[in-house]
């Protein structure tokens, strides 16, 4: 039987598999385009496609007769995604939204165009370029890649001359097929190890950027329908590592009502500019004057948000299908004073499940495994605790993925 609002999500990671949970109660039927069988998201939903989603052919079939067509990663080309887009079926958020999540360069000359306060930045063509945006504004330099990096990979810390080499010779490496995939985007197809020059005139950069000397990272989550109806959730503070989101604290610990106010104005205002459909993440670093400034810009549901699924009135995932399916979208209200939440990484216990029996021992955790396979470093669960005490709840969540990493507890 054909469900009559049938979502098609491409990627098959565990942003789609708890979409998949959020559209169960709604009576939404996900039809799911995974990369491989077996990920994250095909372990649970039917009858997933598993085919390459930079195949503009296989997307557009993919695509046939649904409501819509989401993500869970930025990474689909932009030939791909106007393909998908003249076959008919709406594409949310769009390909002129995403460009802005999917390309570093792009969201940076839109956010100083809008006037929204980001790292002062520079695309620079090779070494001597970052040396000399280094030499002008003061080492150490951030240099990153403009496409194709998540937690953390293609970012880089510059400390001086010495250094400037590093993230062009990175850039070379990473153009072998697995990692250029987003430089795919103009060329319409993966470049063959050795097709740097190709890859680099498609479009990749290396962008300097100041070195943000940041007292904590901020998120702020909004939702956005096509009409342009739009919600926010209350701001969480982020606690990156090695580049990877290890704890959000919701709301943010110290953020007045007004700053905290003024940042939801601001991601409300870039969803509205850019014209995103679903969930917009952004990613900010506070300075030690309070100002905040952009990092970084997600069209889809963020790990930074996965505390609303037992923390807030409407999850990011419920919201977020909502936004493309085009219905109303939920209360963002905080269930409680505050809400921790902590990622589970791969670590020294491969068994996630058999450690259940200890986490849950205590009420308050709740736990969500990504059915991934243990592998160091890698995103494989996060756990979620809602409390009164921020210091109890946050130890209540570090204790338990702690535990699942299989590390002793601080
Ligand atoms: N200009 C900067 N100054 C200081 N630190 C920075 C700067 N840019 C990035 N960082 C640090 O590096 C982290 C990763 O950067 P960024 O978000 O751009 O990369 P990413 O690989 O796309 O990450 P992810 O996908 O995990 O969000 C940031 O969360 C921040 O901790
Ligand atoms: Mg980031």
């Amino acid at each position: 039987m054909t469900l009559d609002l049938t979502i098609g999500i491409i990627g098959g990671g565990q942003l789609a598999r708890m979409m998949y949970e959020a559209a169960t109660p709604l009576g939404l039927g996900v039809k799911l385009l995974a990369e491989a069988p077996g990920v994250s998201a095909a372990l649970v939903v039917p009858d997933a496609v598993v085919a390459d989603y930079t195949d503009a052919d296989a997307v557009v079939a993919f695509g046939r007769g649904l409501a819509a067509v989401t993500f869970d990663h930025e990474h689909v080309p932009a030939v791909v995604l106007r393909a998908l887009e003249a076959s008919g079926v709406p594409v949310r958020p769009g390909p002129d939204a995403l460009m802005h999540a999917a390309d570093k360069a792009v969201m940076l000359a839109r956010m100083t165009a809008l006037g929204v306060p980001c790292p002062r930045w520079r695309v620079t063509a090779d070494a001597a370029e970052l040396v000399a945006f280094g030499d002008k504004i003061g080492w150490p330099v951030i240099a990153k890649t403009s496409r194709g990096g998540y937690d953390g990979k293609g970012v880089f810390k510059i400390d001086g001359a010495g250094d400037a080499g590093v993230p062009f010779e990175a850039l070379d490496r990473a153009l072998g097929p697995t990692e250029r995939r987003p430089g795919a985007d103009a060329a319409g197809a993966t470049p063959a190890a050795g097709q740097a020059d190709d890859a680099r005139a498609a479009g990749v950069v290396i962008i300097a950027e100041e070195y943000v000397p940041f007292v904590r990272e901020l998120s702020a989550l909004v939702v956005r329908r096509p009409g342009g109806e739009a919600v926010a959730y209350p701001v969480s503070e982020t606690v990156q590592r090695d580049g990877i989101c290890h704890e959000t604290t919701t709301p943010a610990p110290g953020l007045d009502a007004a700053r905290a106010g003024a940042i939801q104005a601001m991601a409300l205002r870039i969803a509205d500019e850019l014209g995103v459909v679903g969930v917009l993440a952004v990613e900010l670093m506070e300075r030690p004057d309070g100002e905040v400034v952009v990092n970084e810009l997600a069209m889809r549901p963020h790990n930074t948000g996965h505390w609303t699924i037992e923390g807030a009135l409407t999850s990011q995932f419920e919201n977020h299908l909502r936004a493309v399916a085009d219905l109303p979208l939920g209360s963002t209200a905080p269930r409680a004073p505050v809400v921790v939440m902590s990622n589970v990484l791969g670590g020294a216990n491969p068994d996630l499940v058999g450690s259940l029996g200890v986490v849950l021992a205590d009420p308050r955790v709740r736990v969500h495994l990504y059915g991934k396979s243990v592998k160091p470093g890698r995103k494989v669960g996060h756990v979620t605790v809602c409390g009164d005490d921020p210091a109890a709840t946050a130890d209540a969540a570090r204790a338990a993925s702690d535990y699942l990493e299989g590390r002793a507890h601080a």
